[in-house]
């Protein structure tokens, strides 16, 4: 027999037309992959970037890559108890963490649960943990002093509220201790601050928390933590949960203080959640958006205008470089992202300088605008006469017989790096630093013998304390030095009272 085509063909036809395509959209979805940390799940086709889902176990999970089969979703938090086949529900909700005071002096996870043993934390309100940055009109220019009490910062690279500045060196070279000690600092200064602990061992963790309770800096003071032994979507997660906790308070028109201890660990996570979710690697095998990992998160700390409040988010990322190596991908991402950076060397914390911050490679792009009238006058070229002394030092090491001129300068330069040295947990009012850099950038302390210099500051403060508070009072409220005259002559019967030449 012979085939009519086009009788076939017509019958198709009316096949076709007939046919109704019919899609079927779920809100729950099947578990396909699941293994360190990450899923896979099919079927839910309308879940949104950054989506809450619920696995059938009870944990949480965060989607991530859309693509036309899945859903690659990062777990949040135990993944152990989540089988192949498993169903995963649609939440409709984006990611959020409670926010709000009921934080303030607790140590939370990243999904802002409590890990401090001290109960539920009662607060209705929450913030999604991906916002986006005020944007330029939303800004004003960063021109208050953000004081952290230390020296070498204040005087050299001195910051402002709602800068970022970056914190970098290598392993073991006093990064922590500087952060603790400008959140010690805050102390009755109307700032919060929010600690973000990423893949630190947890007793270190609770190291700095102890020291933040023996100081008193709890009480301002929230801690997040996602330690070393946390899957790696918590510790991506870490900033984005305490910049979200730090925006209620900006909004309120509050001044706020967050640190990221480090970022560093943040981008390994990233990259291990980023390989595990089959995105192609890139530069030391980093995913292409790394960059945008650290720019999104460092563009919400901000001055914002007097109409949003006039709050601020001040933030001090970290990085850990490797030997010193500032040119690695991703310290030169956040240092393009700051606005400046504070670089500690090892060689100078072993040798005793500490904090180790290295005066030639430091700097502070907008903080100078910040700094009070005194303290631009009695360390306005500080820095630079710091990074010549630190050259000629070098250049004069096998010289015996120096020009007057060279010595002087190089008897200023041992009393200044001493001078600058300070401490752990002592920060020091702005008024009394400034009378100490003005007694050093006045020729005081040339005839003082470099080891007797701790001890002269020391002495200088408590005579400041008793017998000339107007003066330091003066400093404090004009922002400015007080009569030159004056300050000399109590600088001078200070020198007489404690016989020093
Ligand atoms: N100004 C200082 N004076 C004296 N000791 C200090 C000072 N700063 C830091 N230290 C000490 O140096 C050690 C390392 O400091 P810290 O933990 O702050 O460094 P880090 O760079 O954060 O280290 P890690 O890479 O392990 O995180 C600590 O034992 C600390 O007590
Ligand atoms: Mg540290």
């Amino acid at each position: 027999m012979a085939l009519n085509t086009q009788e076939i063909s017509a019958l198709i036809k009316q096949q076709l037309d007939g046919f109704k395509p019919s899609f079927e959209v779920t809100e729950t979805g099947v578990v396909t992959y699941v293994g360190d940390g990450i899923a896979r799940a099919q079927g839910l086709e309308k879940a949104m970037s950054g989506e809450l889902l619920r696995f059938a176990n009870g944990s949480f999970g965060m989607a991530q890559n859309l693509e036309t089969n899945d859903v690659g979703i990062i777990i949040l938090g135990d993944f152990t108890g989540i089988r192949e086949g498993d169903t995963v529900t649609r939440t409709g909700k984006i990611m959020e963490v409670p926010v709000g005071e009921a934080l303030i002096g607790r140590v939370v996870n990243p999904l802002g649960q409590p890990v401090d043993g001290l109960g539920v934390i009662k607060t209705k309100r929450t913030r999604p943990v991906e916002a986006a940055a005020p944007g330029v009109m939303q800004r004003k220019s960063v021109k208050e002093p953000f004081q952290t009490g230390i020296k070498a910062i204040d005087a050299l690279v001195p910051i402002g509220r709602g800068q970022r500045e970056l914190i970098i060196g290598d392993r073991q070279t006093g990064k922590t201790s500087i952060a603790i000690d400008a959140i010690l600092n805050q102390k009755e200064q109307d700032v919060i601050c929010i600690y973000v602990a990423i893949g630190q061992k947890e007793s270190t963790v609770r190291t700095q928390v102890e020291t933040l309770r023996r100081y008193g800096a709890l009480d301002y003071t929230i801690v997040v933590t996602a330690s070393a032994s946390q899957p790696s979507p918590l510790l991506f997660l870490a900033p984005y949960a305490g910049v979200a906790m730090a925006e209620e308070f900006m909004y309120q028109g509050k001044h706020v203080l967050i640190v990221y201890d480090d970022l560093s660990k943040q981008a390994v996570a990233y990259r291990e959640l980023s390989l595990l979710l089959r995105r192609p690697p890139g530069r030391e095998a980093y995913p292409g958006d790394v960059f945008y990992l650290h720019s999104r998160l460092l563009e919400r700390s901000a001055k914002v205008s007097d109409e949003l409040g006039g709050g601020s988010i001040t933030a001090l990322p970290f990085i850990e470089t490797q030997a010193g190596d500032i040119s690695a991908y991703i310290a030169t991402n956040v240092i393009s992202i700051t606005d400046g950076q504070i670089f500690l060397k090892d060689n100078l914390f072993n040798s005793g300088i500490r904090p180790a911050l290295d005066a030639g490679s430091s700097v502070s792009r907008v903080g100078g605008s910040a700094q009070i009238k005194a303290m631009k006058k009695v360390a306005g070229t500080l820095r630079i006469d710091l990074a010549s002394y630190r050259e000629l030092e070098a250049f004069t090491q096998f010289g015996s017989d120096l020009d007057a001129a060279t010595q002087a300068k190089l008897n200023r330069g041992r009393r200044t790096v001493e001078v600058l040295k300070q401490p752990l947990h002592q920060p020091i009012p702005v008024e009394k630093q400034v009378v100490l850099l003005y007694a050093l950038t006045h020729g005081f302390l040339d005839t003082v013998p470099v080891q007797d210099i701790l001890t002269f500051e020391s002495q200088l403060y408590d005579y400041f304390d008793l017998h000339h508070d107007d003066l330091l009072s003066h400093i404090r409220e004009t922002k400015d030095l007080p009569d030159e005259a004056v300050l000399d002559a109590a600088i001078r019967s200070f020198k007489a009272e404690a016989s020093y030449k």
